[in-house]
């Protein structure tokens, strides 16, 4: 086949084609995600983000990023320790309330949350149960070279209490008014008792939470919580998700976290059911009245029209990065035929492709792998490409196909005499000829932003 031809493809298949174990398959052998620590056997649940997994996170976190803190002039950026003083946890309720109930079997020994088990005997053997104890989540280490009581310190369970604790620096260096936000993405541990769902649950993983403070007052509140669901579901939306695979999920009052006064979670439907994507929180002045307390630090703001100082409520839009990239995967994966061969395809939005652009040589002589290479290095300026000479044209379309490369840039004979290329896309798989020269350009207004 040539590169002038546009292929021909069945249309998209309407019913969703993925499956975890297919996603699962096409993660490891393509390098989006590895079984951590595979040499050794694996370590329960864990998991690591290869080549193209630690584009496609990076480029996950940018949307983010550029949709809660660049594009807008409320919301400040931060990148707060993971390990905090551990009076932090005493303060925030973790160390008392962010726990699991867990039963022991008796006969097999083995440990399940109690609100799992159905019956009250072992789901594994069916002895009887111990009653039930609370277990706390977060993981314990020591700071410095003795390892006692005084030097225990704690992985974060959550990046926002990082933010609570400047909140009183930002303040006082950044010209901030409420309402106003701190936005923060990064690592949290959590010692889940049942982790599982491939990177849906982990022990560890990565938050991206903003903390929104607004005057204390409950219509201010009830606005700025349905402002942040809209926007938080747009969001996904806007990135690729089918609407119709997301849904709003208030919380009832007897599972709220210890701190919040509402919570609506964003539910997406895995291939293993609906479950939680992104909670949205009202998290009233809990936190900082906590942490005023513990330190005896001034934590309040100086409102200067109403010449009041108070500590201000809490909206926080928190989410996992791991489970986002799920749901992009999920919702991406699709398969199709092309000119009468499967293939798997990912829709990314450009924005997400850990690849932006392939580069091919139609042929490995009369100089077009040079000219390829020089392309390649012309894109690679503004966004990571690839170069791939190996096998047919379809197959090597196929590849950047299964990894959700939007663009192809292919070189034949003719751009050896008129610096052209064919610009393949991934999705119409219509071929347009472009100057060089003019490739850049064209790419980044396609893909939506520079990185
Ligand atoms: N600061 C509020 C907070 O941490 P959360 O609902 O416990 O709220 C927020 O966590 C998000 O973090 C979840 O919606 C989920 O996307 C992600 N998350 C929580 N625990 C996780 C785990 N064990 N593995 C992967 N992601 C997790």
């Amino acid at each position: 086949m040539s590169a002038h031809k546009a292929e021909e493809s069945s249309p998209a298949s309407t019913q969703r084609a993925v499956t975890m174990e297919k996603l699962v398959n096409l993660c490891k052998r393509r390098g989006i995600v590895f079984p951590a620590s595979d040499i050794y056997g694996g370590l329960g649940s864990t998991w690591d983000y290869g080549p193209l997994g630690a584009e496609l996170k990076r480029n996950v976190k940018e949307a983010w990023w550029r949709a809660m803190v660049t594009t807008r002039s409320d919301v400040v950026g931060l990148d707060s320790a993971i390990l905090q003083h551990p009076r932090t946890w005493e303060a925030s309720g973790h160390l008392q309330n962010f726990t699991d109930p867990l039963v022991d079997c008796k006969s097999c020994q083995q440990r399940f949350r109690a609100d799992h088990v159905e019956g009250g005997r072992c789901p594994q053997c069916g002895g009887e149960l111990t009653e039930a104890r609370n277990f706390n989540l977060m993981f314990k280490t020591f700071m410095g070279p003795v390892e006692d009581s005084a030097s225990i310190v704690y992985l974060r369970p959550e990046t926002a209490q990082g933010i609570f604790l400047n909140f009183a620096n930002v303040i006082d260096t950044q010209r901030v008014k409420l309402p106003f936000g701190i936005a923060q993405a990064g690592k949290s541990f959590r010692n889940e008792i049942t982790p599982g769902n491939f990177i849906f649950r982990t022990r560890e993983f990565e938050q991206m939470e903003m903390e929104f403070f607004v005057k204390p007052d409950p219509a201010e509140e009830a606005r700025w919580f349905d402002y942040w669901v809209e926007q938080r579901l747009n969001w996904y939306v806007n990135h690729g998700v089918r609407r119709e695979h997301l849904k709003l999920r208030p919380h009832e009052k007897d599972e709220l976290s210890h701190y919040s006064r509402g919570t609506t979670d964003i539910e997406y439907l895995y291939p293993f059911g609906w479950g939680e994507l992104e909670g949205i929180a009202k998290r009233g002045s809990f936190d900082l009245d906590q942490h005023a307390q513990y330190s005896g630090k001034d934590l309040t703001y100086f409102d200067e029209e109403a010449k009041a100082r108070y500590r201000p409520w809490v909206i926080e839009p928190a989410a996992g990065v791991d489970r986002t990239m799920l749901a992009f995967l999920l919702d991406a994966y699709d398969e199709d035929v092309v000119e009468h061969e499967e293939r798997i395809v990912l829709r990314f939005d450009p924005r997400l492709a850990p690849i932006k652009a392939a580069v091919f040589p139609l042929l490995r002589k009369a100089g077009q792998p040079e000219k390829a290479q020089e392309v390649l290095r012309m894109l690679q300026r503004h966004f990571p490409a690839a170069y791939d000479q190996a096998g047919s044209i379809g197959r090597r379309y196929r590849r950047q196909d299964e990894v959700g490369t939007p663009f192809g840039v292919t070189i034949d004979h003719q751009t050896m005499e008129d610096d052209t290329v064919t610009l393949r896309d991934r999705d119409s798989m219509e071929q347009v000829r472009f100057k060089i020269a003019a490739l850049p350009a064209e790419l980044t207004g396609r893909i939506g932003w520079h990185r």
